[in-house]
């Protein structure tokens, strides 16, 4: 399939912009320094820290804790789709009382089918359903404000 070009100028610190890649829905984030941090404190909650498991491989320059490229480790870009059995997850940007959430909630995606979460890296938190992080897609740099996908 055709690889997409993205233009991210406009796209701000904590912002999300979603964009079509082979028919499927590529989420990219710019994370803000606090939602870099949380991740740290994810490492020990999410089942495969390092993006080991295969059943969506992640490209090898994205498997850090960020899931990013290290030129721009605050872009996250990952496929929208729970790889459970393919729902859309949904975004939960903020802490605070989220009744069928864990406590500890540092923000990520929250998969309503199942309940499935995962967190602002797409990694999937232990003991759910998902069997995997979501997808990263091949992408990378055009510039500093243009990423190619695909
Ligand atoms: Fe997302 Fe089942 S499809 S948890």
């Amino acid at each position: 399939g055709a690889a997409v070009e993205v233009d991210i100028a406009a796209l701000k610190p904590g912002e999300k912009m979603t964009v079509e890649w082979r028919g499927k829905p590529v989420w990219i984030l710019r994370r803000t320094p606090e939602q870099m941090a949380t991740l740290k404190k994810t490492d020990s909650e999410v089942a495969d820290p390092n993006s080991d498991r295969t059943a969506f491989p992640t490209p090898e320059y994205a498997k850090n804790e960020a899931r990013s490229r290290t030129d721009h480790p605050e872009l996250l870009v990952v496929v929208g789709i729970c790889t459970h059995l393919g729902c859309s997850p949904v975004d939960k940007f903020q802490t605070g009382a989220q009744p069928s959430l864990p406590d500890n909630w540092e923000g990520g995606f929250f998969c309503p089918c199942h309940g499935s979460t995962f967190d602002l890296a797409g990694r999937v938190f232990k003991n759910k359903p998902a069997p995997d992080n979501l997808e990263v897609p091949p992408y990378m740099y055009l510039a500093d404000t243009k990423l190619l996908i695909g």
